[in-house]
């Protein structure tokens, strides 16, 4: 009996296996790589990016030096897994999801280093959540990080989700390359939404695990990403702590990310926990629409957002295993 066979046998007599949903990989098709060049400048750099209040701007700067952590295990653990994966699309699929998180990380890190001069912490936050990561997440065994890429990956999508359905929050601020470089991420986090979960479904399957995984980055995105954005502003102008009109400003900032009408994370509550569904699937919160939407509005050649800064699209080829 081969190894894949055993792993088979034992994986249909777990528990809630029968409620498993994984793609159709013929219907899904291959998944590019887009390559661009946005030659970030600090001068140009918006402290005030998201809909001009600082404290909300703050929770995207912090998850953006956060999330390039997050994005190295994702790509560790895609690649380690790929080697086990038989289905030529889900390969390749796996094999573009690595490309494109790899190029997020790259640009996020560029945009990070143009955070410096403007005094936010980033030496500090990296220093943390590397050490975080290098003792906790990248030491846990592979279905766990399994698991967990999946876990990262739906919090991403339900982001992305939530960011196509307020486009007009982009247009806040002059910061075209701010802009540029979100509006990609989160086309490219709801293009590949599905690929980590259907990895997982496809090796492991467990439900209690794929929980654990869920359980482990909610705390590290709400809890970790949310208290390095509430210290951010304090940490870059101690004298925010006892300005007024800061505080005036707070109370907007904290309903923009946890207001349950149209809150970053409280109007999505609903989405995020659907994953505790046994039949969950991410492609069950449709956005193919937004998606068909979002590339012509990114990527026409003659009037997209991304078309100044892009450079050239790959797409990985089919292989059969
Ligand atoms: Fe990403
Ligand atoms: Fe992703």
């Amino acid at each position: 009996m081969t190894v894949s066979t055993l792993q088979h046998a034992i994986i249909k007599k777990l528990p809630l296996r029968k409620h498993i949903k994984i793609s159709d990989f013929v219907s899904t098709g291959t998944m590019p790589i887009r390559h661009f060049n946005f030659n970030f400048d600090a001068k140009t750099f918006d402290d005030r990016f998201y809909l001009q209040k600082e404290w909300a701007s703050a929770y995207f700067f912090a998850l953006s030096i956060f999330l390039t952590y997050g994005e190295e295990l994702v790509i560790e653990t895609a690649r380690y897994h790929r080697d086990f994966i038989t289905d030529p699309i889900l390969k390749q699929r796996v094999s573009a999801l690595i490309g494109q998180e790899a190029l997020h990380s790259k640009f996020h890190n560029e945009y990070n280093d143009i955070m410096k001069p403007h005094h936010l912490p980033v030496g500090l936050y990296r220093f943390l959540a590397e050490k975080v990561f290098e003792y906790t997440f990248l030491k846990f065994p592979q279905p766990l990080k399994l698991s967990m890429m999946a876990g990262i990956e739906h919090f991403t999508a339900v982001l992305a989700e939530y960011m196509m359905k307020h486009e007009d929050h982009f247009y806040h601020s002059d910061d075209e390359k701010a802009r540029a470089l979100w509006m990609w991420h989160m086309l490219e986090e709801s293009e590949h939404k599905d690929v980590a979960y259907d990895v997982y479904q496809t090796l492991s399957g467990n439900y209690w695990l794929r929980i654990s995984g869920f359980a482990i980055a909610f705390v590290t995105i709400l809890g970790g990403v949310s208290l390095g954005s509430l210290l951010l502003p304090f940490l870059r102008k101690p004298s925010n702590l006892v300005s007024l009109s800061f505080w005036k400003e707070a109370k907007s900032s904290a309903s923009l990310l946890f207001g349950y009408e149209n809150g970053v994370f409280g109007s999505t509550t609903g989405h995020i926990f659907d994953y505790f569904r046994p039949d969950f699937h991410p492609n069950d919160h449709d956005t193919t629409a937004y998606l068909k939407y979002y590339k012509e509005k990114l990527l026409h050649p003659e009037t997209g957002v991304l078309t100044p800064f892009f450079v050239k699209e790959f797409t990985p080829a089919v292989r059969a295993a």
